[in-house]
């Protein structure tokens, strides 16, 4: 079960697109849950039930069958067992087998909060903010890379969406050089709110974006979303195309994660198969080094060494055990 930590915050759970008309199974935090809609369409920026999406947990309260194997009946949600139907809140309004009975307000299936944000459902069972985090000051234009599953823990993918010395290593030739792995000195500030930040990075890169033929040196910026979220800027020196990426990765379990990558750009040209296709590259990079990382859950109280270059990991780490943040960390 997921301690308060983790709980208190928005994860995505899956893209808006791919919930129909239909229940759609979903994990979260090692738990099977339970997405559906009422008819009628939901736009970015919903909060709640009302906007017409619910999630519980996927276990009918009568005898334990998956909830996602029901149906969307009107406005509830039908058990494919014997037909219970329970309602956006998740309160149970009709028993077939008893078409005169009126069912107690126990008679319940424990419901999450839900939001649509980014193209993606979110969902929180005991939310510290009304929304998931917001992507101020980025360009307009969105494109969805992913999901990918990876074999490994939220906060491991996150970090490494945070580390920039394995650049010249893992991306040689992409988002490094080989002949220049060595990483700035670099301020790691916090956010009003405490969240690591680092208002600027500059790093040589030889093909930054899908868009960049050639090499340019590029100014970062790094802010910690969220415990399993960040967003990351690029801004080349002397004009051209802007980026920023976020990742939002959804701890499906201790050890395993679905992770989008949003990419905002200025880049009008490249259509969005390109933009997918070299995040696809990027990630293929990134994935057997991910996996292959052990313990697969990431040390936040000692057990791996650090050196400068590793500022912002280090700093992410402590925030995490401050926020009491345990899914995924060891
Ligand atoms: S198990 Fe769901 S209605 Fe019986
Ligand atoms: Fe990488």
């Amino acid at each position: 079960m997921p301690t308060a930590g983790e709980a208190r915050w928005w994860h995505p759970v899956a893209g808006a697109d791919e919930l129909g008309t239909g229940p759609l199974a979903v994990r979260l935090l090692g738990q099977d849950l339970v997405l559906w809609r009422t008819a009628g369409g939901v736009a970015d920026g919903t909060v709640g039930a009302a906007g017409g999406i619910s999630a519980f947990e996927d276990r009918c309260p009568h005898r334990g069958a998956r909830l996602s194997l029901g149906r969307v009946v009107g406005d509830q949600l039908q058990c494919a067992y014997h037909g219970w139907c329970f309602d956006t809140a998740g309160a149970c309004r009709s028993i077939p087998a008893l078409p005169s009975f009126i069912p107690p307000a126990g008679h319940a299936v424990p419901a999450w909060q839900v939001a649509q944000a980014h193209g993606l459902i979110w969902l929180a069972r005991d939310p510290l903010e009304p929304a998931p985090p917001a992507v101020a000051g980025v360009p307009q234009r969105r494109v969805v890379c992913g999901p990918y599953i990876v074999e490994t823990s939220a906060p491991r993918v996150v970090e490494n969406f945070l580390d920039t010395s394995h650049f010249a290593f893992v991306h040689e030739g992409w988002l490094g050089d080989a002949a220049h792995p060595e990483v700035p000195a670099y301020p790691v500030e916090a956010t009003p709110d405490g969240r690591p930040l680092i208002p600027h990075y500059r790093a040589w890169q030889p093909r930054a974006s899908a868009s960049s033929g050639t090499g340019a040196w590029v100014d970062y910026r790094y802010e910690v979303l969220g415990p399993y979220a960040a967003l990351l800027s690029k801004q080349p020196e002397g004009g051209g195309v802007a980026d920023a990426y976020t990742a939002f990765a959804c701890p499906m379990d201790e050890e395993r994660t679905r992770v989008w990558f949003m990419q905002f750009t200025t880049d009008a040209a490249t259509p969005d198969a390109g933009l997918q296709s070299f995040q696809d590259t990027i990630f293929s990079q990134d994935r057997p080094i991910l996996e292959s990382q052990r313990p697969r859950r990431l040390p936040v109280s000692g057990g791996e060494l650090h050196s400068a270059a590793d500022r912002l990991s280090a700093a992410y780490r402590r925030w995490l055990a401050g926020q009491g943040i345990s899914f995924g960390c060891c």
